[in-house]
């Protein structure tokens, strides 16, 4: 039986042999690697092709693409040479720009990102949305879903409700999760833990510091802290 849980696990580093290191100490139990801005801002496409030379990993590159659709587009051509698995753009960019990096990319999962789970129900409002999150993101959802985007993320409590509007075809993709040994050690009271978020109908969790804070130089705790939280969810 494989090792591999469906976690992308966030490289969250701006040091590249880090990254790497990660990467390499995590790869028996994780499906995806995360490289965000923080990691395309320092080391840009070539950073990419350092990580992806050497390995199979798939790669979520989180961009989060949000502009008029002409340039998004031409954004997410450039990004597609990298070949990436998932390839983020903000859902409220609107319809028309994600068909735009849809049709751009088309090897590539567009992923649509609701709300930010920083946000607050207040946040929410202030920036304008006239619904709570949980139903603005559950339309952002569906706008994405329509223009052709493949994949959602969010937060763990919108799970059921974005599942129950895009149906079982869309990948759901949801941070904001504590492993079970970490629920209730921080003031993360709004979460879930990877297997509930799977259970809710997620597809795949990202986790970052859960596992990375465990990094030493020889790699065994990072290796061991990403098999514990890769079997309590192939377990659960
Ligand atoms: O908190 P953690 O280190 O597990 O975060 C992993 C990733 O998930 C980060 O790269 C961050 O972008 C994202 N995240 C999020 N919403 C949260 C917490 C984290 O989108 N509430």
């Amino acid at each position: 039986m494989s090792t591999k849980a469906p976690i992308i696990l966030a490289v969250d580093t701006s040091d590249l042999e880090l990254a790497k290191a990660w990467i390499a100490h995590t790869s028996e139990f994780v499906q995806v690697f995360k490289l965000g801005l923080e990691f395309f801002l320092n080391f840009g496409p070539q950073g990419i092709r350092a990580i992806t030379e050497n390995t199979d990993a798939k790669i979520f590159l989180d961009l989060k693409l949000h502009d008029i659709p002409n340039t998004v587009a031409h954004a997410a051509a450039s990004a597609a040479l990298l070949k990436p698995f998932f390839l983020t753009v903000h859902a409220s960019g609107g319809g028309e720009m994600i068909k735009a990096a849809v049709k751009a990319a088309p090897a590539v999962k567009i992923t649509a990102v609701t709300i930010l789970t920083s946000l607050s129900e207040d946040d929410v409002r202030n920036v304008g949305f006239t619904k709570d999150a949980l139903n603005s993101a559950t339309n952002l959802a569906q706008l994405a879903t329509s223009a052709g985007a493949a994949a959602i993320v969010c937060s763990p409590l919108e799970t059921a409700s974005i599942r129950n509007a895009v149906g079982s075809e869309t990948l759901i993709i949801t941070p904001g999760v504590r492993p079970l040994s970490m629920v209730g050690k921080d003031d993360q009271t709004r979460t879930m833990t990877p297997a509930q978020a799977i259970t809710a109908g997620a597809n795949f969790v990202v986790i970052g510091r859960p596992i990375t804070s465990a990094w030493e130089p020889s790699g065994v705790e990072i290796g061991k802290r990403a098999r514990e939280i890769s079997a309590e969810i192939l377990n659960s």
